[in-house]
């Protein structure tokens, strides 16, 4: 199928130079949701939300990638599709060492996803029920388990298991997920995999604007400590800080049955909450399961649902963010706060931008002056830009397509750190194309994290085509935000 929408200038070159190097795209179709995150024999796998015959949602099931750094991604044949009776809606894949499903013979080693069967009733009604399917070739080829669905609450709005192992050979599975009109992470637990029984339930808490969908459950580190904390993803869809879908998280502790917050306001203001990112295009982020050394890896789908059908990218669209490691930090107000740092590409360009300069990335190919890119129309690769903002200072970058010396051309990006106000704004009203949607052009904004009074403001923003990722407060705020600019972006000047 081909997009309903030409991209403004209508080449395929434009899209082509939209299609960035180190946020997963699937090759010619659509994606959404990462699913089954998992670390298997040296690989790590990304399954995802996937139509594999277009490029609009619809036909759902597990499109699948793997990786071995986590920025090079191959994709492989469509793991788990749809049927003419199901959809395959997200959910999480685990290692099951203890072969406590049965999957596995002898010397093998059972992969187990567990998704959401999406289905329609005899009655006409949507039903959502957790099924299972599994692989016993290292993630190769996947058959649905005959018993499914496996848990079925006779509920249309109950979906994205994320299950885990809690404790040791005694322990047992837990099973978050949402009911999602609901606003509550529903907790069970199995033995097998198979049969499971409802333990407890999270929600609602903070903000429930809109349904809760793909949660996530696990422990973190403390940063420069020995101590642990647990966290709880939810994501909303719409109602999010930035408006449409968003992330927002808990930290707390989980005792194999209960979670509970270490931190909750009475407060209505979306500002209030703890949001994984505060732009507009970060949103059903989970982690990957079986990492070593308890290092925890997560990624987001790099879209909102407000206008994710209409990007205008032809064949494929949407990508993942950037994969991200993510830790806890102490908060001088005593909370525990997400950093989240991501993994770039070795050979991304990295640029320092001294105060009142400008950085243009050399290499890779530039922009012509026809608005087209150049050679295979592919943009600069990943340029990471850092800077500082002295504390108490205001500044504004404008990232843009321009080349060294040459005057900005009025489309850009503009980030401004306002030190007085304690903000970072990213306005993508004049980033490029804006007019595919009308939810589309925005200006967002993060309050900034909590620091020293006269500590400086440092920046960093990472640029792969059509997606900007900035943080600030080494982590501790993220802002994704997609761009569809005439030129790739390839420059910073403070303005
Ligand atoms: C989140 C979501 C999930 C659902 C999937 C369907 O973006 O709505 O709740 O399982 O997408 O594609």
């Amino acid at each position: 199928m081909t997009e309903s929408r030409p991209a403004t200038s209508g080449t395929i070159a434009e899209t082509t130079a939209w299609r960035p190097a180190a946020h997963f795209t699937a090759r010619a179709t659509w994606l959404n949701d990462p699913n089954g995150l998992v670390y298997h024999r040296g690989t790590y796998h990304l399954f995802f939300q996937n139509n594999p015959h277009g490029s609009s949602w619809g036909n759902i099931s597990w499109g699948h990638a793997t990786s071995t750094d986590l920025v090079n991604w191959t994709e492989l044949p469509v793991a788990i599709p749809c049927t003419d009776e199901e959809m395959v809606f997200s959910g999480s894949a685990v290692v099951d060492h203890r072969n406590t499903a049965g999957f596995a013979a002898d010397t093998e080693t059972a992969l187990v996803a567990v998704y959401t069967s999406a289905t329609t009733a005899a009655d006409g009604t949507g039903r959502q029920a957790q099924s299972l399917a599994y692989s016993v070739d290292d993630g190769a080829t996947w058959s649905r388990y005959a018993g499914n669905p496996v848990l079925d609450i006779g509920s249309a709005e109950f979906r994205d298991p994320k299950v885990f192992w809690y404790g040791g050979d005694d322990g047992h599975w837990v099973m978050v997920v949402v009911e999602a009109t609901e606003h509550r992470v529903v907790v069970y637990t199995s033995p097998d995999l198979k049969t499971w029984q409802r333990v407890s339930a999270f929600g609602p808490a903070h903000a429930t604007g809109g349904v809760w969908e793909c949660p996530d459950l696990f422990p973190l580190r403390v940063a420069g400590t020995q101590e642990t904390r647990w966290v709880m993803i939810v994501s909303l869809n719409p109602g999010s800080f930035a408006g449409g879908s968003g992330t927002q998280y808990f930290v707390g502790d989980f005792d194999g049955v209960n979670f509970t917050p270490e931190h909750l306001t009475a407060s209505d203001q979306l500002v209030d909450y703890d949001w994984l990112d505060y732009g507009r295009d970060y949103y059903a982020a989970v982690s990957f399961s079986d990492v070593p050394d308890g290092r925890r890896f997560m990624v987001g789908w790099a879209s909102n649902w407000e206008y994710a059908g209409e990007t205008p990218t032809s064949p494929w669209r949407s990508s993942m963010s950037l994969v991200r490691e993510v830790d806890l930090v102490r908060s001088p107000d005593g909370r525990h706060r997400i950093r989240q740092r991501p993994v770039l590409p070795n050979d991304a360009s990295r640029l320092d931008l001294p105060p009142g300069a400008t950085a243009v990335a050399s290499g890779g190919d530039s922009a012509t002056d026809d608005g087209g890119a150049a050679d295979d129309g592919g943009a600069a690769g990943v340029l990471v830009f850092s800077m500082r903002v002295d504390a108490g200072d205001s500044a504004t970058f404008v990232l843009d397509g321009g080349a060294d010396g040459e005057p900005a051309d009025g489309e850009g990006l503009r980030i401004t750190v306002d030190g007085n106000a304690g903000t970072i704004s990213c306005d993508r009203t004049g980033a490029g194309d804006t007019g595919f949607h009308p939810a589309y052009a925005s200006v967002d904004w993060a309050p900034l994290p909590p620091s020293d009074d006269d500590a400086d403001v440092e920046l960093r923003i990472v640029v792969d085509a059509s997606v900007v990722e900035v943080y600030t407060g080494d982590g501790l705020v993220a802002l994704t935000e997609l761009v569809f600019p005439a030129r790739p972006y390839r420059r910073l000047t403070r303005g």
